[in-house]
């Protein structure tokens, strides 16, 4: 029955195609797009509109550039076109005109794709850039515990506008103020809550999108289908989203943090944390993020040794805490002096700001898009299924004195909690029941990068045996074209597509390709990582 319904879209789909795919072998026109949008708004969208011959067009461009590996990279285009939009009808007005001048757009909410393709492109193909930063409005409504969340906000602008409405709700997202909320939900988005509340794509009550005709559908009008598939399975393949309603949830007026570091017995530490931390009460987060720092207990010639750094928050008071640290987890021996009683706020600030966090920062810092300092990195990730073993963590810690002082961090971040109530399908981003953690693992983009990035692939290599595998899975929050690329302009192999979308969806990859057949037939909205439609599939 399924396949049947998948050959029907096929073909309809290919008769649209055929004739719109000849859209596609004439030329992008920049002129042509400036042209069209100029005479479809009636706003003043010159002064949102910039190519390489107004000055601002830098400025514009490299602010929110979130990682600088980026910039100037060769091998990377700018956009021929930015557009800033201040006004929904402004989107629809660059949808249509770039349909209509055969552009390719690319949109961008806090820019902190980790592979830049919200603002650059592999192709040679010139694109438009769709930048949301002048739409961030957030409403938070503390009766109804809802948030109206513009596009281009930023996570720290959602937390403090939540916070201004209520010091007791909460957005369950991510940490770091200056990740955009958009791109965040639009792979799932996870942070302190998830053991608790879920990911923060779970928390999504409604959407605003803009099709790739030009239409603006909310929940009612896209359909659960693709509401479901923007919820984690990517946005940039469906369309450009306006707008979010976000549910908030309670969380207590104290609560507690910790960040405790360990420089020895890492091992004996590291090794029952991987399966207690995932089982322990649900208020709990705990993550442990690792690095290499200098201590002169170190036995190498270098002086480093791998540190352990642990930060978290637990929903009650900290001595709860400490019972619970003591009992399941002695092996951190953590102390009462470590752990402090906060607000939600104040968390949030000492999480999105770590390691940085100073005492003298305010809830107005997580205003500020220039706050957090940017740095140039390379990063993977990985899902562990099973406890990697004792000389599988003694090799890791090997693996990362290969590099410099603090050159990698890798985090382990564990799951449970209500992820493990949830079936896989339940939207797109699949890893839920039986992950214990997952890992993220970057390189810091300085000194000999062609070395950083074979240091990245072999730290990789070097963990194969003991994370997930067939599919070996992966973040698409974390996107990263080693994992394959689809071409700039016509088919796309199954074979290629598959890698990299199995890795990020597992099995919802073929949900998320029948709802981009049915909503872009076209695949107007394509760049390296976007979902392909059946049409566009060789071998299929
Ligand atoms: C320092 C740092 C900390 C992070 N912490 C966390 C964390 O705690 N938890 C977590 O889950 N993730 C985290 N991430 C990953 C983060 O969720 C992703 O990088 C996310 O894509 C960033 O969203 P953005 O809006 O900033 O990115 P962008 O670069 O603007 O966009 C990312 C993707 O979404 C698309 N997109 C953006 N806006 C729109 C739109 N309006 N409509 C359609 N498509 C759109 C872009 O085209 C691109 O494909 C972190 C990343 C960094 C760099
Ligand atoms: C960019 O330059 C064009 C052409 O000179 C001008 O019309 C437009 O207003 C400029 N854009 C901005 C944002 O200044
Ligand atoms: C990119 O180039 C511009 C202009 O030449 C320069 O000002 C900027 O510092 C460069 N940025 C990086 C990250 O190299
Ligand atoms: C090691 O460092 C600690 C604190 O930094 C210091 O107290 C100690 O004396 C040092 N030991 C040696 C052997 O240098
Ligand atoms: C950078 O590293 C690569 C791979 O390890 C090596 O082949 C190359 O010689 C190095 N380049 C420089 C300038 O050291």
């Amino acid at each position: 029955m399924k396949t049947a319904l998948h050959f029907l879209f096929f073909l309809s789909v290919v008769t649209i195609c055929s004739s719109l795919e000849l859209e596609w072998l004439e030329s992008p026109n920049p002129t042509g797009f400036l042209r069209c949008l100029r005479s479809s708004t009636t706003d003043h969208i010159n002064q949102l509109t910039f190519t390489s011959a107004n000055s601002s067009y830098t400025d514009i461009y490299s602010f929110s550039a979130r990682n600088p590996r980026f910039l100037n990279a060769s091998g990377r285009l700018s956009p021929a076109v930015i557009v800033t939009p201040s006004a929904e009808s402004q989107v629809q007005a660059v949808v249509i005109c770039a349909r209509k001048n055969d552009m390719q757009i690319r949109t961008r909410s806090g820019g902190h794709d980790f592979e830049g393709l919200s603002y650059s492109s592999t192709y040679t193909r010139p694109f438009v850039l769709l930048d949301m930063i002048n739409l961030r409005s957030v409403i938070a409504d503390p009766v109804a515990k809802t948030a109206i969340v513009q596009a281009g906000a930023t996570l720290g602008e959602v937390y403090y506008w939540i916070n201004r409405a209520s010091g007791t709700l909460a957005f369950p997202a991510g940490v770091w103020s200056t990740v955009g909320a958009t791109g965040l939900i639009c792979g799932g988005g996870y942070g302190p809550l998830r053991r608790k509340y879920g990911f923060a794509a779970d928390n999504v009550l409604d959407a605003r999108i803009v099709d790739v005709r030009g239409n603006i559908l909310d929940r009612k009008g896209m359909g659960e289908d693709l509401f479901w598939a923007i919820r984690g399975g990517s946005c940039s393949s469906f369309g450009v989203i306006l707008s979010w309603k976000l549910n908030l949830v309670d969380v207590p007026s104290k609560l507690t943090i910790f960040t405790v570091t360990r420089e020895e017995r890492q091992t004996e530490i590291m090794y029952p944390f991987q399966t207690i931390a995932p089982v322990l009460p649900n208020e709990l987060d705990i993550r442990c993020r690792i690095s290499t720092v200098r201590n002169n207990a170190s036995t190498r010639a270098d002086g480093l040794v791998v540190q352990l750094g642990f930060t978290g928050s637990y929903l009650g008071s900290a001595e709860e805490a400490l019972a619970i640290f003591d009992s399941r987890l002695p092996q951190l021996r953590i102390q009462r002096s470590e752990l402090q009683e906060v607000t939600w706020i104040e968390a949030l600030m000492q999480s999105s700001f770590f390691p940085f966090f100073s005492a003298n920062y305010t809830p107005e810092n997580f205003l500020d898009r220039t706050f957090l300092a940017d740095i140039p990195t390379k990063a993977k990730s990985d899902f562990v299924r099973s406890p990697i073993s004792v000389p599988g963590l003694n090799g890791l810690w090997d693996k990362l004195l290969e590099v410099g002082e603090g050159e990698t961090t890798v985090i382990f971040t564990p799951y449970g909690g209500v992820l493990d109530s949830y079936p896989e399908s339940t939207i797109p981003f699949p890893n839920r029941a039986g992950t214990l953690f997952m890992i993220y693992a970057r390189v810091l983009w300085v000194g000999n990068t062609t070395q950083k990035l074979e240091w990245i692939r072999s730290l990789h290599d070097y963990l194969t045996p003991y994370v997930s595998s067939n599919p070996r899975r992966a973040y698409y929050n974390y996107d990263d074209l080693d994992l394959g690329a689809n071409p700039a302009t016509g088919m796309i192999s199954n074979i290629a597509a598959r890698r990299w979308g199995r890795s990020y969806f597992n099995n919802n990859f073929n949900r998320l390709i029948a709802i981009k057949t049915l909503v872009d037939p076209v695949n107007f909205f394509r760049h390296e990582q976007t979902v392909p439609t059946f049409s566009l599939i060789q071998d299929m």
